[in-house]
């Protein structure tokens, strides 16, 4: 989620591209004025229609979420999905987890969606791939590592997409925070691992698009 309309992108356009988004269905505006009034960090509307195409694209098996948060992401790749994809996700809040399952719940997916409590990086070593689809959404110094846990459990093609790659802008800046300086060393692995075809969009807070060569 970026901090600002004018974070990434001149206000003018900003403002233009959202003119652009697609109206959302009751429950996605419900959970996006849910996430606005409980300041919870959801995905970007542009950033979930860019994973509503990607899901789209492919007949998908198996997809984990790092950050599951209220579910938002969830509830847009899952309605992209049959009953042949399994779709993982991780929070490590037990509140949050229990309104995201809410939300899930009411969403009525066709997908088998296994919501998982924990911290991301102890919780990835106990998944099993091959996943196809993954969307890092989480701690932003943990992206390195989770990249790590996750590399060996990607099948070929397998497509990662990551969320606040340009951190409200601040990551193409000299200095920072750790977060920014991780979000500059991950960016900086990401366009040079020859294990991966990557793009950073400045889209949303920054979205890095990869596929696993
Ligand atoms: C940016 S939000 C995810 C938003 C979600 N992907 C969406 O678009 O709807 C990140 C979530 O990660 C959770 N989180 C923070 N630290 C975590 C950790 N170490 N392991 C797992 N989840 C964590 C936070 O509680 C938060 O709900």
């Amino acid at each position: 989620m970026k901090r600002r309309a004018d974070a990434i992108l001149k206000r003018a356009q900003a403002e233009y591209l959202e003119r652009l988004s697609p109206p959302r269905d009751p429950l996605l505006a419900r959970m996006e004025a849910f996430a606005a009034e409980h300041r919870h960090p959801i995905a970007d509307p542009e950033v979930g229609q860019l994973l509503r195409i990607l899901v789209r694209t492919k007949k998908l098996r198996h997809i984990l979420e790092v950050g599951t948060n209220i579910g938002y992401s969830v509830i847009v790749m899952g309605r992209e999905c049959g009953r042949e994809t399994v779709l993982e996700t991780i929070e490590i809040d037990p509140g949050i987890l229990a309104t995201a399952k809410g939300f899930v719940s009411e969403a009525k997916l066709a997908c088998d969606v296994r919501l998982h409590q924990g911290a991301a990086l102890e919780v990835i070593p106990h998944l099993s791939g091959p996943f196809d689809f993954i969307f890092i959404d989480c701690v932003k110094t943990e992206y390195g590592q989770y990249l790590d846990g996750l590399l060996p459990k990607l099948e070929r093609g397998a497509v990662i997409v990551c969320d606040n790659l340009l951190w409200g802008g601040e990551v193409a800046g000299g200095r920072g925070d750790a977060n920014t300086i991780a979000l500059r060393k991950f960016n900086r692995r990401i366009a040079g691992d020859p294990a991966l075809t990557a793009i950073v969009l400045p889209l949303g807070d920054g979205t890095g698009v990869s596929v696993v060569n």
